[in-house]
């Protein structure tokens, strides 16, 4: 089992001896090995029984994020991402953390929302005083449609009756569901479908739409880090200038909704790229950070930045709906290996770790972009990725990549000519 997440110079190694390093450190037998490569994992025919009119395969890279410690406990993170940079700077920001004790983050309870959409209404308060009073009966018809999820400890809880000041006709009844450790979108629409004939005999009006809310805001996750603003500094400028950077440049998101987007866009790099490893629907994810972040009605950060004497503080809270059971999670061999390098033992725990993610995410683009920019920095990355659409052997690709980068010039042009002249 795991004790550490730090494995020292992890990205200078030939690929057989990080699997090396899987094998003796994670665990992971040949199997396992086989599902991170195009030789196991997924199948078309698997593939074809997860969705309609499939096709084929679509690879992507997976790489681990390095030296996270949430709550005093080591994680190896595993992330399905594309963007070259991403698993560096996700690595870097969790070793800074790591250096003054790690992240501390929690998670509330996996409470799903169901919505039910209920129309034609003449008296809105008569309605809802019906359906309140209706309570007990519309939970326990809900928990019929899902009696496993009672067995685990969760389960339908509480109803709440929501109006609109410009929709006198229509009333929304939210079913407050506990999920446990899944996901709970099937589970939740069931309930929503199951309830909404009582609620429309209840209350004489039209039931419409009976479905999850996104906005999964009972089910927030938050993770808070400390940095000493020392380990911040760079050849040029001061542990201090580079952490006041970085609180400049979250002010700079909290206030406008166009830097936001990019800024929350950064901490979604992160979430997300754990989100598909692990099998989870990111699309929801992402659904939910995003109107998290305009509950106030003005599309804000997810993080937020100060400075607290020598240290820089550092906080996430963002709805975090996901699951370690169900779902594409036990379906997708290659998921099922990187569960088992991430080794969570419920939902809660996911969701701890993502948030986590999320704000070193933000940390490595905010300290980039406050110091020399970011483009440096993916300069070598860029350069190989460029080297690879100039159809470049992926043996050759870190010296035509080193050529690029020398010459300052990362053109696809430019490493198809070079290649050219090498294979002479
Ligand atoms: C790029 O994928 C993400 C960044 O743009 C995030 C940010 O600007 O904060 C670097």
């Amino acid at each position: 089992m795991m004790t550490e997440s730090r494995i020292p110079g992890f990205y200078r190694l030939p690929l057989e001896e990080r699997y090396a390093i899987l094998q003796e450190r994670f665990g992971l037998s040949d199997d396992d090995l086989k599902a991170l490569t195009a030789d196991g994992g997924l199948d078309v025919a698997r593939a074809s029984l997860m969705i309609e009119n499939c096709v084929g395969l679509f690879s992507l890279p997976v790489g681990l994020g390095l030296n996270f410690v949430v709550n005093n406990r080591a994680y190896v993170v595993p992330m399905v991402v594309e963007e070259p940079s991403v698993v560096a700077a996700v690595s870097n920001s969790a070793k800074l953390a790591a250096q003054s004790g790690g992240f501390e983050a929690d998670a509330d309870p996996g409470q799903m929302i169901a919505q039910v959409q209920v129309l034609d209404l003449t008296n809105l308060d008569e309605a809802a005083t019906v359906i309140r009073a209706a309570e007990p009966q519309l939970l326990a018809l809900a928990n019929s449609k899902n009696p496993g999820m009672v067995k685990r400890g969760g389960g339908a809880l509480g109803l709440e009756v929501r109006t609109f000041d410009t929709e006198p006709d229509m009333l929304v009844v939210h079913l407050i569901v506990d999920c446990v450790d899944a996901m709970g979108a099937n589970a939740v629409n069931s309930m929503a479908e199951g309830i909404a004939p009582l609620i429309q005999d209840l209350t004489g009006g039209r039931v419409c739409l009976r479905i999850l809310s996104n906005l999964a805001d009972r089910r927030l996750a938050r993770a808070r880090c400390r940095i000493a603003v020392d380990d911040l500094a760079t050849k040029t400028m001061s542990g201090y200038d580079v952490a006041r950077g970085i609180v400049d440049a979250f002010r700079f998101a909290d206030v406008d909704p166009y830097r936001a987007a990019t800024h929350n866009k950064g901490v979604m790099n992160g979430i997300d790229a754990v989100a598909i490893a692990t099998g989870n629907d990111w699309r929801s994810v992402e659904a939910g950070a995003h109107a998290y972040a305009a509950r106030s009605g003005h599309y804000r950060s997810l993080t937020s930045w100060s400075i607290d004497g020598d240290h820089l503080i550092g906080t996430i809270e963002l709805p975090m709906a996901v699951g370690t059971v169900g779902g594409s999670t036990g379906v997708h061999p290659t998921i099922v290996v990187l569960r088992k390098l991430l080794n969570v033992e419920s939902a809660r725990e996911l969701g701890m770790i993502m948030a986590a993610a999320g704000l070193a995410q933000n940390l490595g683009a905010l300290r980039a972009l406050a110091t020399e920019g970011i483009q440096r920095g993916h300069m070598t990355l860029h350069a190989r990725q460029a080297a690879l659409a100039a159809g470049v052997d992926s043996d050759q690709v870190s010296e035509i990549a080193s050529v690029l980068v020398k010459n300052g010039d990362i053109r696809t042009e430019t490493a198809r000519k070079l290649w050219q002249r090498m294979k002479r």
